[in-house]
């Protein structure tokens, strides 16, 4: 039975490539000239840089070379290692007669006409070289700004009294590096070798970026991987400190301490591991956990260090509840999601907020170094939505002219997420479905949105889950020297593969099969397990027998607009 179901599933496959493949007959893209390539030299590229633009850098980096500026790049001190032979160039741009960005270009000599652009993290100020890396390797010229400002991930205080600083940081930075990357690149090449697709990749801040970009500049990308996006930044970032507030001052009886995270976290496992018919460690499915908190609680109301008080109980109810304002009564954000307890020591385990959010509001919203955190309150909210510093928040939901023009977006997101709430992927996905009048086909023509359980923000897994498929930051987290996914170079499992298969080759994304290792961020210890992930709200569904590591043993629900799936599939499951 199994082998006919395969061959009629197959056969609605091939049909699919058929009715999208191009013509037999189209011709090979023509060789490159050489004749119109710069030269890897400052003089060259001096040339053709615009009034503005000054040069800093440029290097031949040989085959199995590194490149980037070490410590002196604060955020992203790694310089990758084991680069394809590539010219690397880098440039300063004035901005306002207060701002300048720095931009990283790498620019492979085995180019296939592509070009990628990569995000930061955090309020990072420094080029991220690491995450260029597969770029080069991709056979994609890759760019990488600094965002116009050199600070670590969780430094704000660059952007105090800086109104053009921070919209370098917004939008601006970014924006003009694609533009003039390409530029450079084009000129590069030469004008008989086009640049015939564009790409971006970034997580969180990344994330935002690349939906500010693709949401006022259409043309930018034609692919976009976007992984945990922190996208609604005048709401995320006055929530982060309202979140922390809930589990302060560590003086109030309601505190949690640290410690009694890792007992939440527990606890959450031991309840909602099974809730998606699959015990294996991994919460996969929390929105059908109904979490009973009083197996939490202390018997007798003591306070040990196993067991949670009921005020500390309160305090995990309003870290896992969405947030509303207590001004208006306006949605605000979404919570913490169920399993998210290992990364809850970044927003919840301090002695004040995060600077993620202290920051945002001393430093981009109030201009006021001095201002306490808790003198916070929701009208921030509303502030900052009004004011919105640095043109930073990606909140026009309607990209439908990315789609005219053919673009394609994968967004992606933890489920054990503890920086930036998972669901508020879920919401964006919702807003955008809104925006195109409620039509999900016409939403899942372009965009996919795959949750990843276990994983956290951005990368890594604390519960042996499946998660590695080459986002932003997951191959320089396994170091310097890897790109793609170890092992699995390919578009089953890498995302901007499968991404780059979308746009070029116009085969949607169906499933993303997902891999992690003995330890997770190195594949040398050996492959633990792999599994589908597939597009939001479809899961990957067990077959019940199979190995549970192996991908084979799980398949995607075919994505369906109305909820219905076709026959094929219900034949498959019950046969
Ligand atoms: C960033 O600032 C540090 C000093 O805080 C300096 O050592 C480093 O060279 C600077 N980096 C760049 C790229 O300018
Ligand atoms: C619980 O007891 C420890 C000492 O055992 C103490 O340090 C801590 O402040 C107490 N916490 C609460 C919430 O009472
Ligand atoms: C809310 O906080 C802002 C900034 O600290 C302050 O200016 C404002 O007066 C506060 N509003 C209320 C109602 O407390
Ligand atoms: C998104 O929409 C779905 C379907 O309408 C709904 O079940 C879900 O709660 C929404 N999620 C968020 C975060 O708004």
């Amino acid at each position: 039975m199994a082998r006919f179901t395969v061959a009629v599933a197959s056969a609605a496959v091939a049909f699919a490539l058929w009715a999208t493949a191009s013509p037999a007959s189209a011709p090979a893209p023509a060789p490159a000239p050489a004749s119109k390539q710069l030269k890897c030299d400052t003089a060259s590229f001096a040339a053709v840089l615009p009034a503005g633009a000054t040069l800093e850098k440029v290097a031949s980096v040989p085959e199995g070379g590194s490149f980037g500026e070490g410590a002196a790049d604060i955020p992203y001190p790694v310089n990758p290692t084991g680069l394809p032979e590539l010219c690397a160039v880098t440039v300063r741009v004035a901005s306002s007669a207060s701002s300048s960005y720095r931009f990283g270009l790498f620019l492979p000599t085995a180019w296939q006409g592509k070009f990628l652009a990569v995000g930061n993290g955090g309020f990072a100020g420094g080029i991220n070289w690491l995450d260029m890396a597969p770029g080069p390797h991709y056979g994609m010229a890759a760019v990488s700004t600094d965002l116009g400002h050199n600070s670590s991930v969780i430094d704000l205080t660059w952007a105090l009294n800086q109104p053009e600083k921070r919209t370098d940081f917004g939008w601006r930075a970014l924006h003009g590096t694609v533009v003039l990357g390409k530029t450079l690149t084009q000129a590069y090449y030469g004008s008989n070798r086009k640049i015939a697709y564009s790409y971006y990749n970034g997580c969180s801040t990344g994330g935002r970026q690349g939906l500010r970009e693709i949401q006022e500049f259409p043309d930018s990308f034609d692919g976009a991987l976007i992984g945990a996006p922190a996208w609604w930044t005048s709401h995320l970032n006055n929530y982060v400190t309202k979140l922390g507030i809930y589990n302060l001052p560590v003086s109030d009886p309601k505190h949690i301490p640290t410690a009694l995270f890792s007992v939440i976290g527990d606890e959450v496992v031991r309840q909602c591991d099974s809730a998606d018919g699959v015990k294996d460690g991994i919460v996969t499915s929390p929105e059908l956990c109904a979490f009973d908190y009083s197996k939490l609680l202390c018997r007798g109301g003591g306070n040990s260090s196993t067991c949670l008080t009921s005020a500390q109980i309160e305090t995990a109810k309003k870290v896992y509840s969405d947030a509303y304002s207590s001004v208006d009564g306006s949605f605000v954000y979404t919570g913490l999601t169920l399993s998210s307890e290992d990364q809850w020591y970044i927003l919840l385990g301090g002695t004040e907020p995060s600077p993620f959010g202290v920051g945002y509001q001393r430093d981009f919203l109030l201009d006021d170094a001095t201002w306490d955190w808790r003198n916070y309150n929701d009208s921030l909210v509303k502030l900052a939505e009004r004011t919105d510093p640095g043109g930073a928040q990606a909140v026009k939901f309607d990209t439908s002219a990315f789609k005219r023009r053919g673009g394609k977006m994968l967004l992606y997101h933890g489920v054990a997420d503890g920086l930036v709430p998972t669901k508020g992927s879920e919401h964006y996905y919702n807003k955008t479905v809104e925006a195109f009048g409620g039509d999900v086909g016409a939403v899942t023509d372009f965009l996919r949105f795959f949750l990843i359980p276990g994983m956290q923000h951005c990368w890594s897994t604390p519960v042996g889950a499946p998660y590695n498929i080459a986002g932003a930051f997951q191959p320089g987290a396994m170091g310097s020297g890897q790109w793609s996914v170890p092992g699995f170079k390919d578009k089953d499992h890498d995302a901007m593969l499968a991404l780059v298969d979308w746009v070029e080759h116009g085969r949607a994304v169906d499933s993303i099969i997902a891999t992690t290792w003995n330890s997770p961020l190195d594949p040398s210890s050996g492959l633990l397990a792999q599994r589908p992930l597939c597009p939001w709200p479809q899961k990957a569904v067990y077959d019940k027998t199979g190995d549970v590591a192996a991908a084979s043993s799980w398949s995607c629900p075919p994505l369906t607009v109305k909820g219905r799936n076709p026959w094929w599939w219900w034949w498959r499951r019950w046969w």
